[in-house]
């Protein structure tokens, strides 16, 4: 399998290094509008070299599977063209998805040219339990996300709430209400509320509450489910990424492990 991965920050940086050592993985392309983040991609890894993202297309008929792992911005520029292309495409920016429009032409797109789109589970846990449920029916899906000051810090729902999170001494809620909400207001930090209402109830009914906790080093996830399943509760606390505060280290484990299992022959927990 050839890859090329859009975005050399915290997350393609790992996924790079992750995938580089599979062996059924031929070869990684690698893009950034800023060629300085992927250098040291480039001199440490023998199997990936770079391309610039004006020259994309050059190498996209050699390409399987391209990972997008860059920006809303970027999803919405890319995928679209890749899926018309009929090439298989991850996307990390899941957020995008909270468009409607988008998602409907990119899910069109997919069916009709047979290429297949792929969303992790990313920084959350959880995902294989909604997933199973979902051939029920839902009474409740609630997300709530506990982070830091750093791994809150410009997001648009912040500046505009005036929300002073630097003078915060105990945690606080920063957001309640429903997930189509808190994509808009928190594109870079809640991709995962975008996971679980794409499977689950979608974003206008899929409850979040954000809460900034001055004390914590970690990024929290509690999901919680309710429906004719029963009822279901789980907790993740994510080591951020050192590159990236607002990104979960295992955001960048789980496009690793998605990759590793397109690959398989045997689907466990599918
Ligand atoms: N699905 C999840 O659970 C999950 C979790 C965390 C982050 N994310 C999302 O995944 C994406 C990547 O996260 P990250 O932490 O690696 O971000 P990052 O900021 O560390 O890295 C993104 C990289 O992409 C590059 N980039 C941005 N726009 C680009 C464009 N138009 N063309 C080419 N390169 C571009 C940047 O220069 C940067 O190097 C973000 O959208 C983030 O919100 C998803």
């Amino acid at each position: 399998m050839r890859i090329l991965i859009i975005g050399c920050g915290s997350i393609g940086s790992v996924l790079a290094k992750t995938v580089h050592d599979i062996p059924e993985v031929d070869h990684i392309y690698v893009t950034d509008q800023k060629k300085d983040f992927a250098v040291h991609l480039i001199d440490s890894l023998d199997k990936i070299s770079f391309v610039d993202i004006s020259e994309i297309d050059r190498i996209l008929t050699e390409v399987h599977l391209v990972v997008e792992a860059a920006s809303q911005t970027a999803a919405k520029k890319y995928v679209p063209q890749l899926l018309k292309k009929g090439i298989d495409v991850m996307m990390m920016s899941v957020g995008a998805f909270s468009d409607e429009g988008f998602k409907n032409e990119c899910f069109e797109l997919a069916k009709n040219n047979h290429a297949k789109i792929y969303i992790p589970s990313g920084a959350v846990c959880g995902t294989d339990g909604i997933h199973a449920a979902s051939s029920g029916a839902f009474d409740e899906i609630h997300l709530i996300t506990t982070k830091g000051p750093k791994s809150l810090k410009g997001a648009p729902g912040i500046i505009k709430s005036g929300i002073d999170l630097d003078s915060l001494i105990e945690p606080t809620v920063v957001f309640d209400g429903k997930a189509k909400d808190a994509v808009d207001k928190f594109p870079k930090n809640i991709n995962v509320a975008a996971t679980i209402s794409l499977l689950g109830i979608g974003f206008e009914k899929t409850k979040v509450t954000i809460i900034c906790d001055p004390n914590t080093n970690k990024n929290s996830h509690i999901l919680i489910a309710k429906g004719n399943f029963g009822e279901m509760k789980c907790e993740v606390n994510n080591v951020p990424s050192p590159m990236n505060p607002a990104t979960s280290y295992l955001a960048a484990l789980s496009a690793a492990s998605s990759i590793k299992r397109i690959l398989g022959n045997v689907w466990i927990g599918i």
